[in-house]
């Protein structure tokens, strides 16, 4: 700025005020550098003995340290953090941190959107090997999370898929809210990652009934997420309304649904940002009301009923009756078996009927295991 200064009032002599102050100006500016000089120097001895007689000496080294660091690029702050899955935030701090929602739309970088994987289970994975086979080439379209009771320590070695994806857990309870917690708690793990644009929940027991690409094609192209979520006539479905949910719940909105849900990205920060509606849920939703069937299909069915399918990926087998589902052996894997469970039903995708209504299955024992890995080709197309 100086120089473009003295420069332009040399080229300006035909100006007598001009031609005036470019004369006065070189000893007010030695004057002003030679003040700087005396006030740099004077500064610097201060801090000096600052830094040697008042302690401060480890805060200035922390300041020059940070002055010498490395930059940090968006790719280290958002794109890929050092680890997902290590942190040591509590409940309130992760579902604040993951109700992050970017206001600029397009990403100033190629996002390749993936699906979150999130198991919910008590300890081991006892079907592992079959997910593996499953996940085999898509690598960079997927990430894993896993939640198991809060003792459980896994032993999966550092070439599995599943090597550290386990998240900080808590303990669980069949029916009670604190199932609720633990799947808001790996939606809000997931959501960490600006990657993740699709969430699948899924426990020890399910397996993929299709290979990757077509379960990744299905999910990626529906304009709806995949929640059951039925009114549902009769002690178990309305049954199990309360009265005093209202205001913010009445008989008509209730619905009952799968636990085993997929949802897309917006649904996934409303779910982890209620208070609203967790509250009464907490309260009045306990056993013989299982939370866990209806807080997350009521909620999105009052805040967003448009973008439901109603429907779950999951296929669960009622028909033996009772408080739990079928439970599949050895003895029930076939090629006719699966064929059913893929083939035979009709449901509706992206308003058009079609055959491919269910892309897991629950609920294995580990006993399948090893007829599902020897089949998985001719049954799954993996
Ligand atoms: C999480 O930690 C913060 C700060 O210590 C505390 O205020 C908050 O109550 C904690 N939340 C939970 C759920 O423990
Ligand atoms: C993990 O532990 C289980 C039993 O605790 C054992 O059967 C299994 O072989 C172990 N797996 C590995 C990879 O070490
Ligand atoms: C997935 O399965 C479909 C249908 O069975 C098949 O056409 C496709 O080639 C398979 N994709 C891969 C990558 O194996
Ligand atoms: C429940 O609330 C909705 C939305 O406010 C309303 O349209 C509906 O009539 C209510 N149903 C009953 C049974 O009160
Ligand atoms: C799901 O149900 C809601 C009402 O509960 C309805 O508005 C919505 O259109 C349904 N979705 C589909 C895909 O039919």
């Amino acid at each position: 700025m100086q120089s473009r200064l003295v420069t332009m009032e040399e080229g300006g002599t035909t100006n007598p005020i001009r031609t005036n102050q470019s004369r006065v100006f070189p000893s007010r500016l030695l004057r002003s550098m030679l003040f700087l000089l005396v006030a740099g120097i004077v500064l610097s001895v201060i801090s000096i003995r600052m830094y040697r007689n008042l302690g401060v000496g480890s805060r200035v080294s922390g300041a020059l340290q940070a002055c010498f660091q490395e930059p940090i690029s968006l790719h280290h702050l958002i794109i890929k953090p050092p680890s997902y899955n290590k942190h040591t935030m509590n409940d309130s701090e992760l579902l604040w941190r993951a109700s992050f929602v970017p206001q600029i739309k397009e990403y100033p970088f190629k996002r390749v959107p993936k699906i979150a994987f999130m198991f919910l289970a008590r300890g081991p994975l006892p079907l592992s090997p079959l997910w593996e086979k499953f996940f085999v080439g898509n690598e960079g379209l997927y990430s894993i999370y896993v939640h198991s009771l809060p003792h459980y320590v896994s032993n999966f070695s550092t070439s599995s898929v599943f090597y550290g994806k386990q998240i900080p857990s808590q303990t669980v309870e069949w029916g009670r809210m604190s199932m609720c917690d633990a799947e808001r708690r790996l939606l809000a793990n997931a959501l960490l990652d600006i990657s993740n644009e699709w969430f699948v929940l899924l426990s020890e027991a399910c397996i993929p009934l299709h290979n990757f690409s077509i379960i990744y094609r299905y999910i990626s192209r529906s304009r709806f997420s995949f929640m059951g979520a039925v009114d549902e006539l009769g002690p178990y479905g309305r049954g199990r309304y309360d009265i005093n949910m209202l205001p913010e719940v009445n008989i008509s909105q209730w619905r009952k649904g799968s636990q085993w849900f997929e949802t897309n990205r917006k649904l996934a920060v409303d779910i982890i940002k209620d208070t609203k509606f967790y509250p009464k849920f907490n309260q009045f939703c306990r056993p013989a009301c299982y939370v866990d069937e209806h807080y997350f299909p009521t909620m999105l069915t009052i805040q967003s009923p448009s973008l439901l399918a109603n429907r779950s990926l999951t296929y669960v087998d009622w028909s033996r009756g009772g408080a739990h589902p079928a439970t599949f052996g050895k003895n029930d894997v076939s090629n006719n078996f699966f064929k059913k469970i893929r083939e035979d039903q009709t449901c509706i995708y992206n308003n058009q009927p079609t055959s491919v209504c269910f892309l897991f299955a629950r609920k294995f024992a580990p006993s399948a295991l090893e007829a599902l890995l020897q089949n998985s080709l001719d049954f799954f197309g993996y």
